[in-house]
């Protein structure tokens, strides 16, 4: 207790943070191994949750305990079964980092001196893992805000000064195939683009952007004089986990003189697995990219990256000058002048101690084992007579749903049956799922992407799949 703080705790420091250090050890304990079901809220907690707020000091010890028993009612992502949407799974050393970080508040609005080195050489050590030559980079809450820097940036390049000017009356455009991430929309819609300028592209039957529907759309709005500001290549869809050609959309970007983004929100740490390399071919061509170290490279939110291959790209802009933020002759760009942020935390100590700690191969291989596991839920769904595998996994999203006999000819019938199997697997607990509609089939959807996941964890996945699907 220091009785010259004007918010004192009640207890020693090395008191709590001992408890709290035991609280975390035993989350950590309780992630080993799938719980029997989710346990239910206690009336107590319901009812401590709607309290208005209180005057007096509560003993932190209490607050402790009960931040405790929220949390472990809560959906936590880091559980081994946790498949739905795209999971993140707080990876120990960054839960560390995160902690470190906000106990010495660093920010990176301005320079913070040596965590200017470290998120520097974290944008490196990323750029490395993925084999991608970028020229500058900056951290970010997630991928919408990654897409969205990106492509302030893209519009700069295509429309010089339109971040003073506006679009002035002018008409532009993004180029995305149509189950690219809302973000891509919202950028629109953010960036004054307009998120009807939004070109949808259809797919083909690997889910990926039809090159030759996108060359249609650039050629008819150039003819309609709308400014093209970038193609979007998703490399991971969120739907189906599908990689667009990057190789032919790079053609096509700089055939058009076209900025070219990937949203590797998800799947692009797919480039650092030999087994998925290939579908990364040609990302060095990419102007941008996003990559969330939230979702396949293990850490805890919130943690995304934006890279760009033109070192001057994310300043030009963002760059500006305030009185309130100077620059200075040995430091002509502070880190706002290269990011969509202001306050802005320590984000790159969990991705750099993650790297150091785990070191390149090991995540190699961790992704490479999600790919795996990928692969034997997809095995275990085609050996299954009553399991549809709706499409190959190309990363590690494994869309299929329930076919029993008698609904077979009825796909409305078979939507609801799905989406309802989805529920009644989300209230028993043992595996948590979520459901979506692929090619107008509503199906489970699961997407590997836990370094705590094994295939056991697939398997009963399955089991749990067709157990509850026979007691319809
Ligand atoms: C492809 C893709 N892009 C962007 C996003 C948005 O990322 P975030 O939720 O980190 O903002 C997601 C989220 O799932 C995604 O899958």
């Amino acid at each position: 207790m220091n009785p010259r703080l004007s918010l004192p705790l009640d207890i020693p420091r090395r008191e709590l943070l001992t408890r709290a250090a035991e609280v975390i050890a035993e989350a950590w304990q309780s992630f080993d191994a799938a719980r029997a079901s989710e346990p239910d809220i206690s009336a107590a907690l319901r009812d401590l949750a709607q309290t208005g707020l209180h005057d007096s000091p509560m003993p932190a010890l209490q607050a402790l305990d009960q931040a405790k028993g929220y949390l472990d009612t809560s959906l936590s992502q880091a559980r081994p079964r946790y498949f739905a949407f795209i999971g993140s799974s707080g990876l120990e050393v960054g839960v560390l980092a995160d902690a470190l970080a906000s106990t010495f508040d660093v920010n990176l609005a301005t320079t913070a001196r040596s965590a200017d080195l470290i998120e520097a050489q974290a944008l490196r050590f990323a750029a490395e893992l993925i084999d991608y030559p970028f020229g500058a980079g900056a951290f970010t809450s997630g991928g919408m805000v990654s897409n969205l820097t990106a492509l302030m940036a893209a519009r700069e390049f295509a429309l010089p000064n339109s971040r003073n000017t506006g679009l002035n009356g002018r008409a532009a455009a993004l180029y995305c195939s149509s189950e690219a991430h809302y973000s891509v929309r919202r950028a629109a819609e953010v960036l004054g683009i307009g998120a009807n300028f939004v070109r949808s592209i259809e797919i083909d039957q690997h889910h990926r952007m039809d090159t030759k529907a996108l060359t249609h759309a650039i050629e008819a709005d150039l003819k309609a004089n709308i400014t093209p500001i970038a193609i979007v290549a998703t490399a991971g869809t969120t739907l189906t986990g599908a990689v667009d050609s990057i190789l032919s959309l790079s053609s096509i970007a700089k055939q058009f003189g076209i900025w070219l983004h990937i949203d590797g929100a998800y799947g692009l740490p797919g480039a650092a697995a030999s087994s998925t390399k290939h579908l990364f071919a040609g990302l060095e061509h990419a102007n941008s990219l996003s990559m969330d170290a939230h979702k396949w490279l293990y850490l805890p939110k919130a943690c995304s990256l934006v890279l760009v291959k033109d070192k001057h790209a994310l300043s030009r802009a963002f760059s500006h000058n305030e009185s309130y933020m100077l620059h200075d002759q040995d430091q002509p760009l502070n880190p706002v002048d290269s990011t969509l942020e202001y306050s802005r935390p320590f984000r790159a100590l969990k991705l750099w101690m993650a790297l150091r700690v785990h070191g390149a191969t090991q995540y190699r291989e961790a992704i490479e084992r999600n790919i795996g596991q990928a692969k034997l839920c997809a095995e275990l769904v085609k050996a299954e007579p009553e399991l549809e595998l709706l499409l190959e996994p190309q990363l590690s999203t494994v869309p299929f749903r329930h076919v029993p006999k008698h609904l077979e000819q009825n796909e409305t019938a078979l939507n609801a049956h799905n989406l309802e199997l989805v529920k009644k697997m989300q209230l028993d607990g043992r595996v948590y799922i979520s459901s979506a509609v692929v090619d107008g089939k509503a199906c489970l959807r699961p997407c590997f992407v836990n370094f705590r996941t094994s295939e056991d964890d697939v398997r009963v996945l399955i089991d749990v799949t067709k157990e509850l699907a026979a007691k319809m």
